[in-house]
């Protein structure tokens, strides 16, 4: 069954910027969703036209059986949205603040005192419910936020950039509260994220959008498999060169007419060359450098990553908090930071 079934969903605005073009998807009950697609790729356009927050151009989109366009109502009550800190008030309680949210959502004192309880237990916050969530870590106040878009039993929960400037180890402690909504809450999770690891340690499937367009849908796996083979990633830069794209672009063509090679894609100080077997594609490109005159200065192969997949389809290294990177190396020094 589908929680969300998009239908040509679009959305122009003034000035006739195309943010959202047409798009379908559908997102099953109890999945988690990944929405991934680099800025100004239209996520927040799609997530607010999903929210009933602004009106589509053109299309629609059924939520739990609520057209966005018919019945905005209807949608709203079965959404929950967890955003960046949304409407926490910090020097009241976690309790009072979703006591304030049960009665937006006009839930009688006995029922909201069970939910809050229940909710309480299920981020881990019993116990601190009575302190001023001023005093909170940045990872209890998430909890706060996912409690809080889950007051009214909602049926699907938007998770916009759910674990940003979280530690690595409060991130994966959030990730198992998101798991434990969908898996034993059969909540329906729409997240956005600018983190590729969070998307593939959560999704069960992704979507990746760009210009406006769904490029690719499909489990992080079938990603990972759709750019088949391995990633070579070269550098023919040294750090003082300064015509690095030129030899960029010469090292692309002199690898153009190798079989093995499945698409190639230029960065600032790299050449993501996508190759069908690493093992055996590395040594031919170093000699094939060579004898085009140009000196491999450093050279790395690995499976693909959903870096990978972001980056083969967009063309795009995706930005997140630790700023922009802008070489290959940056992502694979960050995915060895991860892992260690
Ligand atoms: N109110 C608006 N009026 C005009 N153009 C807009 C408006 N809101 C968004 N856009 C444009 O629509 C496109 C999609 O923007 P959107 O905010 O949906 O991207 P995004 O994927 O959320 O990006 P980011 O990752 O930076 O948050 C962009 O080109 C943006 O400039
Ligand atoms: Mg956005």
């Amino acid at each position: 069954m589908n929680a969300i079934l998009v239908d040509k969903l679009t959305k122009v605005f003034p000035g006739g910027i195309v943010a959202v073009d047409s798009v379908d998807f559908d997102v099953r009950v109890g999945e988690i969703f990944g929405f991934l697609g680099p800025n100004g790729a239209g996520k927040t356009t799609t997530i607010k036209m999903l929210n009933t927050l602004i009106r589509p151009t053109s299309g629609t989109a059924i939520i739990s059986g609520y057209d966005i366009r018919k019945n905005a109502a209807g949608v709203r009550r079965r959404i929950g949205y967890v955003g960046q800190n949304v409407g926490v008030d910090e020097y009241a309680t976690a309790w009072e603040n979703l006591v304030l949210y049960g009665h937006f959502y006009r839930l009688d004192r006995s029922t909201l005192k069970q939910r809050m309880n229940e909710l309480l237990d299920l981020v881990d916050l019993a116990g601190h419910e009575h302190r001023m969530v001023s005093t909170y870590s940045g990872g209890m106040r998430k909890r706060l936020d996912i409690a809080m878009g889950l007051i009214h039993w909602p049926d699907v929960v938007f998770l916009d950039e759910p674990t940003v400037g979280l530690d690595p180890q409060t991130r994966a402690h959030i990730w198992d509260y998101i798991r434990a909504l969908a898996r034993f809450l059969n909540v329906t999770i729409f997240l956005t994220t600018h983190y590729m690891d969070e998307a593939d340690q959560l999704s069960d499937r992704i979507a990746i959008i760009d210009n406006g367009k769904i490029i690719a849908v499909g489990t992080p796996d079938e990603l990972k498999k759709s750019i088949s083979g391995d990633v070579v990633i070269l550098s023919p830069c040294s750090a003082r060169e300064e015509d690095c794209q030129g030899f960029i672009e010469k090292s692309r063509q002199s690898l153009a007419d190798r079989s093995y090679v499945v698409a190639m894609q230029a960065m600032e100080r790299d050449l993501a060359v996508y190759v069908t077997e690493g093992e055996t594609a590395l040594p031919d490109i170093v000699r094939r450098l060579n004898q085009d005159g140009i000196e491999v200065r450093t050279i790395a192969f690995s499976r693909p990553s959903l870096d990978d997949v972001f980056l083969r389809y967009t063309g795009k290294i995706i930005r997140d908090q630790e700023g922009v990177p802008t070489t290959y190396a940056d992502i694979q020094r960050r995915r060895n930071k991860r892992k260690s």
